[in-house]
């Protein structure tokens, strides 16, 4: 890999700079830096996807999703393409969560319609204990790291690049079930009857997503997102327990970075994570702009937070809602959706987000 230094995050300059080239659109950075800006920044979880006709015609050439995951020009093709038809103010590395698990030892399939499986499962402590960790097995998403860098040559410094990694509760939750699921009860009588098994996992997942992080950081990415996609079906305490303090760890050793934590419907624990070592905090739509700053409280940027299902409506309703939420938060505020948008959303209609949040303007 290519000699890269970091960028310019919590320096003091005014212009972020990556491998020495200049970040054009910089809106995304400077809001994390803490910067007043006109407008906020814009961009969608799973912009890189189906919503997309040439996503979906590069996918359809291919023998399936992990082909597209693991060749890196062609993941960069997929990143860079919700650049170049929406206009979005950042792009997100085309990739998947489960590339952590499989680089520690334990493969899984996409299956068609379906999602992902493991054909092998985390049962006990023997099985976790034969895991890979840390910078081992970090050393194996290298076609990760060769799509970043193939994604900053591509973007030419138009928009910043985001990184991201699962949550190592949302990791361990598909190691022990094997896949989706409603209640992920295996995963959950996992934590209950084998504590320390879990504890074990959490701590090796956690090793390896820190060095695979900072891989992607050195390999080009401005900014990173921790998706805890299973938050909300841990109690409180749970998530107190076997949640909050790995997603700490990360949060703490990421270096020159910005970090966004977010924790799907965990709206439960939004007044700890409130106080990690991030920058800015995702929330879902179940929490009002106002409510999630009181609970996050008024440091960290807030990100978020249009249901997925608005974009089903017409323009007008789109419109009026986003601008709605645009004035709820304003100022501190990476707009994007609750979650990741649906895959069968008119495109128009998220052109019509985007162009909204774009044209909106703060009163300050
Ligand atoms: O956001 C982006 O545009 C970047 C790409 C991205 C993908 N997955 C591509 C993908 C990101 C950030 C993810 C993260 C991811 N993957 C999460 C966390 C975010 C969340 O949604 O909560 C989770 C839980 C996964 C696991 C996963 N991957 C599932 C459950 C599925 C099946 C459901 C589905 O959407 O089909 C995937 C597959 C997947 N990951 C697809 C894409 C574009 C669809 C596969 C295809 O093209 O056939």
């Amino acid at each position: 890999m290519s000699q890269i230094t970091g960028p310019n995050y919590g320096r003091s300059s005014n212009s972020p700079y990556h491998c020495g080239m200049e970040i054009k659109n910089d809106l995304l950075l400077r809001v994390l830096q803490g910067e007043t800006t006109e407008r906020p920044p814009v961009w969608l979880m799973r912009q890189a996807g189906r919503i997309l006709p040439q996503y979906r015609e590069l996918r359809n050439s291919l023998s399936g999703f992990k082909e597209l995951v693991t060749r890196p020009e062609l993941a960069a093709e997929a990143t860079i393409q919700p650049v170049d038809e929406l206009g979005v103010d950042a792009a997100i590395i085309f990739s998947d969560i489960l590339v952590i698990p499989e680089a520690m030892g334990l493969d899984y399939e996409m299956v068609e319609k379906r999602g992902p499986s493991f054909p092998k499962t985390i049962k006990n402590i023997d099985d976790v204990k034969a895991l890979d960790s840390g910078s081992i097995a970090a050393e194996r998403l290298d076609y990760v790291y060769q799509a970043l860098q193939h994604t900053k040559t591509g973007l030419a410094g138009r928009v910043p690049l985001i990184g991201f990694s699962g949550a190592p509760w949302t990791l361990l939750a598909y190691m022990v079930e094997g896949g989706g699921s409603k209640t992920f009860s295996k995963a959950k009588k996992f934590l209950y009857t084998q504590p320390e098994a879990a504890k074990l996992l959490l701590s090796k997942i956690t090793d390896t997503i820190i060095a695979y992080l900072n891989n992607k950081v050195k390999a080009g990415a401005d900014v990173v997102q921790v998706f805890d996609s299973w938050a909300g079906i841990l109690s409180p305490d749970l998530y107190r327990e076997f949640s909050l303090p790995y997603i700490a760890r990360i949060c703490t050793a990421m270096e020159d970075v910005p970090v966004i934590v977010f924790a799907k419907d965990g709206w439960f624990a939004l007044n700890e994570i409130g106080r990690l070592d991030c920058q800015a905090v995702g929330l879902d739509w179940t929490v009002n702009p106002q409510l999630g700053r009181e609970w996050v409280g008024s440091e960290k940027v807030l990100q978020g937070n249009i249901d997925p299902c608005l974009l089903y409506a017409d323009f007008t309703t789109i419109r009026k809602h986003t601008i709605e939420m645009l004035k709820a938060f304003n100022g501190k505020h990476i707009a994007n959706l609750g979650h990741g948008v649906y895959p069968d959303t008119p495109l128009d209609n998220v052109r019509c987000f985007v162009d909204t949040v774009q044209e909106f303007r703060y009163v300050h």
